[in-house]
C-alpha cells in the first residue's frame, strides 16, 4: 500500500465513521501489540517450547494445570508492566463521545477495561478472573504467583481455572448472542488487529458483511479479513489518524 492509498483509506474511514452508526469495533490481539503484548501469531505463538494452541486447551489443563496456569500468570505479570495504552485510550475516549459505538473483543488481556472502555463485550473471557471448575463461580483475581493453585472461595471444593475460553471450548452462549445482536445492527464493522482465523469469533465479520455493514480493517500485515477499506497501519498509528 503506497502513501496515497493509505491516505485515501484514512479519509474514507474517517468519513464512514462520522456518517454511519452504529459502529461495532471488533478487536483482536493486534490491538494490544503496540502496548508490548505479543500476538498469538509470530513470537507469541510458542511458549516454553510448546505451541500456544496446544497450551490453551482443556486437555492441556487436565494433563498439567500448573503449566497452563503459569502461562496465564506470566501474562498477568507482563500486563501488569504495561505502561502505555495509547490505542486503547484513544478508542475509549472516542467512543465515550459516541454512544452508538460498541466494542467486541477477543482479547483476554483486560486492556480495554483498563483504558475505561464502555459498552464492551468480551468474547473469550479475561486472565484477570478465575472460575471454579465445580460450581462455575467467577471471581476477579490479580495474583501474579501461586504457591498452591487456587480453590473456589464459595464452594471451597472446586479448583479455580482461568476464566478464559480456550481453543476448542464453546463460547458462552449469552455473550455470543449479545455480540451477534450488535453485529446485526452494525453499519460499520471496524476490525482491529485480528487474523480472523479463530472461530466462531471470526464469523461475526462474515455476519456483519451479510447484513450489509461496511468492513474497515486495521492491520499492518495481511490477514484473512475481506474488507471494504483496509488501513495498513498498526492500531496506535491508525487511531492517531482516525481519532485526532
Ligand atoms: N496493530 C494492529 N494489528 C496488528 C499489530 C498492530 N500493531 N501487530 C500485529 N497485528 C495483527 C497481525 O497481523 C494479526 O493479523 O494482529 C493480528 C493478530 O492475530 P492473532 O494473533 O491470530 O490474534 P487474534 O486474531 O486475536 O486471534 C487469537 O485466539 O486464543 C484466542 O483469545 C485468543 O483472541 C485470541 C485469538
Amino acid at each position: 500500500m503506497d502513501t496515497h492509498d493509505l491516505d485515501q483509506a484514512i479519509v474514507s474511514a474517517r468519513e464512514l465513521l462520522a456518517e454511519r452508526t452504529p459502529v461495532i469495533v471488533f478487536t483482536g490481539a493486534g490491538m494490544s501489540a503496540d502496548a508490548g503484548v505479543p500476538t498469538f501469531i509470530g513470537e507469541g505463538s510458542v511458549w516454553r517450547g510448546r505451541q500456544i494452541t496446544d497450551i490453551l486447551t482443556p486437555e492441556a489443563y487436565k494433563a498439567d494445570p500448573r503449566f497452563v496456569w503459569d502461562w496465564h500468570l506470566e501474562m498477568r505479570s507482563l500486563l501488569a508492566r504495561v505502561a502505555r495504552l495509547e490505542a486503547h485510550q484513544r478508542l475509549a475516549d472516542w467512543s465515550r463521545e459516541n454512544e452508538d459505538v460498541h466494542v467486541i473483543t477477543q482479547n483476554i488481556d483486560g486492556l480495554h477495561e483498563r483504558a475505561g472502555q464502555q459498552r464492551l463485550i468480551r468474547l473469550h473471557g479475561s486472565v484477570w478472573y478465575n472460575q471454579c471448575a465445580a460450581c462455575k463461580h467467577v471471581v476477579p483475581d490479580d495474583t501474579l504467583q501461586y504457591t498452591v493453585l487456587p480453590r473456589c472461595p464459595r464452594c471451597r471444593d472446586g479448583r479455580q481455572r482461568p476464566h478464559v475460553v480456550w481453543y476448542g471450548e464453546p463460547l458462552e452462549k449469552r455473550v455470543y448472542k449479545q455480540a451477534e445482536k450488535l453485529v446485526a445492527k452494525a453499519k460499520i464493522l471496524l476490525v482491529v488487529g485480528t487474523s480472523g482465523r479463530v472461530y466462531p469469533a471470526a464469523r461475526l465479520i462474515a455476519d456483519a458483511r451479510s447484513s450489509g455493514a461496511t468492513i474497515v480493517d486495521i492491520n499492518p500485515f495481511d490477514s484473512f479479513i475481506k474488507s471494504d477499506v483496509t488501513i495498513r497501519l498498526g492500531a496506535q498509528d491508525a487511531f492517531e489518524r482516525l481519532f485526532e
